[in-house]
């Protein structure tokens, strides 16, 4: 069997409106991650999409006049694609619930788990949130029955319903956390499932009978499946689920299933880090390597989004700032896992510090010094030892990081290789040893030197900021492709050629015009 690919996924979003930088945030992370891993040399799969049914999709399409499928449509090929091109992110699958792949194999496998005797029918009576899309227990709820995320009172539900054994799968959770501590990370996130599996868990009203808009429970087709069943399978349905042994399906399903990460926000987890797993257990498959739940994008001081109308579309930074400044920013300001404010003020500071001075200014002095001095062609290869240790120190450490979702340490390392350079250039002073014809020789070495650490952290950066380093590949003249360049080989010493001819292209991070204009 060929090789199992790291499978990552996003959360599918909900088409009820367009992406804001909270949905992003998510997918960016998750980009930026897989980039990292096929530079790595690995087989990848990147996994996103959109969550189309349940009623929060269907009263917000008839408030608008439009039949929820249309709706959906209209949305995912206008806004959500869009964003995400946009965005330069490189997802492998897009998966939609409305799809009939989806649709079937979901069918297939709810009828599988009621052959087993995981699936009865009862009666549900309780708090539902329709902007979460969930049963509440009265003890989430706040004062006054209001749900605590979207500070809005829960519909009552009375009906009948078929429900899922959730609660026998409790014992087997906990045993899993405890015997996997890797698989809900931070630590903070998998304490609290573990607490919550330790309470009372109940069984799962996984069907709704007063409206439509979803899949059909193959049995009783007057109920529709609740929308977060049918939505996490689509980690499963998208990559094969359930299907025939030696189809394409199958096959793609033995080379991706278990999934490396789920990214999810901390509003999500105990449907990923509790429901999916016990669906999983119930239909003997294995479970997923691990949820990884990051912290909110906050606006005065609460979650960033529309329905409090703090929602920030990308478009609004990135037409300011460029689309590479906002994927490094938000990996680069928040640790993830951690909740973190935006504020125009600290990313207009970093653009201009790190990414215009520390980067940009390094890059575009080089190439001008390169013009200057040696006619724009690279010179003689050299080395500097404390540079060269400098630089396997930095990617073993930028390596460690990332594979564990440290973006901030990770693009930290590199940033810190990234003034060390500078540090260097200051130091060796280039611009005065090339006013003395003697010192030639050593000026070819300051500028080989600088050339080659930048070499490295174009092929560093790649995964956070593609487009920018694509750029400056070309501009330093080098002809293979920057995507191909492996992780482990970033630190051998003496790469870019003699002789290649750089040119002076774009300026990668221009000023800012009006830093704090918004
Ligand atoms: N449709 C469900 C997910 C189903 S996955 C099987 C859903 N969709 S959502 O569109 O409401 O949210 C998707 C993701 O966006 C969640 O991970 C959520 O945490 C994230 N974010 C939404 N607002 C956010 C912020 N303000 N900050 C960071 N992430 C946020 O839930």
């Amino acid at each position: 069997m060929s090789e199992k690919s790291f499978y990552l996924s996003t959360p599918i979003y909900y088409v009820n409106d367009a992406p804001h930088i909270g949905h992003a945030y998510t997918t960016v992370a998750g980009d930026v991650l897989t980039r990292w891993h096929r530079q790595r040399g690995e087989s990848v799969w990147f996994l996103t999409g959109t969550d189309e049914h349940g009623q929060k999709v269907l009263n917000t399409a008839e408030k608008n006049g439009v039949a929820p499928q249309d709706w959906c449509d209209k949305l995912v090929e206008d806004a959500w694609k869009p964003v995400w091109k946009a965005l330069n992110i490189a997802n492998d699958d897009f998966i939609r619930t409305t799809e009939p792949r989806h649709m079937e194999r979901v069918q297939r496998f709810l009828s599988g788990l009621k052959e087993q005797g995981h699936i009865y029918s009862g009666k549900y009576e309780g708090p539902y949130c329709i902007g979460c899309e969930e049963f509440k227990l009265p003890g989430d709820l706040l004062e006054g029955g209001l749900c605590p995320i979207h500070s809005k009172p829960c519909e009552t539900v009375s009906e009948e319903n078929w429900f899922f054994r959730l609660s026998a799968f409790v014992p087997a959770l906990i045993e899993h956390y405890k015997k996997n501590p890797t698989a809900c990370e931070p630590a903070s996130a998998r304490n609290e499932v573990v607490a919550f599996l330790e309470g009372e868990v109940q069984d799962l009203s996984i069907s709704r009978s007063t409206f439509d808009w979803g899949i059909p429970v193959p049995w009783d087709t007057k109920q529709v499946i609740y929308v977060w069943f049918d939505a996490l399978l689509n980690y499963a349905t998208a990559v094969g689920l359930g299907d025939e042994a030696g189809s394409v399906g199958a096959e793609m399903f033995a080379k991706t299933w278990p999934a490396d990460v789920h990214l999810v926000g901390k509003d999500i987890l105990r449907f990923h880090a509790v429901i999916w797993p016990a669906m999983l257990m119930a239909a003997g498959l294995p479970l997923p390597k691990k949820v990884f739940a990051h912290g909110w994008l906050l606006v005065g001081g609460e979650k960033m989004s529309k329905s409090k109308l703090t929602g920030i579309a990308p478009s609004d930074i990135t037409d300011h700032f460029g689309v590479d400044a906002f994927r490094y920013y938000f990996l680069r300001a928040i640790p993830f896992g951690s909740d973190g404010s935006f504020s125009w003020e600290d990313m207009s500071a970093r653009y201009t510090s790190e990414l215009a001075n520390d980067f940009g200014n390094l890059a575009s002095r080089l190439i001008a010094m390169i013009e200057k001095y040696c006619d724009g062609v690279i010179p003689a290869l050299a080395k500097d030892a404390a540079l060269e240790s400098a630089l396997a120190e930095t990617v073993a450490k930028a390596d460690a990081s990332m594979v564990a979702l440290d973006f901030q340490g990770g693009i930290n390392a590199i940033m810190e290789f990234c003034k060390r350079v500078n540090g260097y250039v200051t130091e060796r002073e280039p611009w005065i040893v090339a006013k003395d014809e003697s010192r030639k020789a050593e000026l070819n070495e300051i500028l080989y030197n600088t050339a080659d650490s930048i070499r490295a952290l174009a092929v560093l950066l790649h995964p956070v900021m593609p487009a920018t380093c694509e750029t400056l590949w070309a501009a330093l003249g080098m002809q293979s492709s920057i995507a191909e360049q492996k992780i482990s080989d970033v630190a051998t010493w003496a790469q870019i050629p003699t002789g290649s001819r750089v040119t002076k292209g774009a300026v990668l991070f221009p000023r800012l015009e009006d830093p704090v204009a918004k």
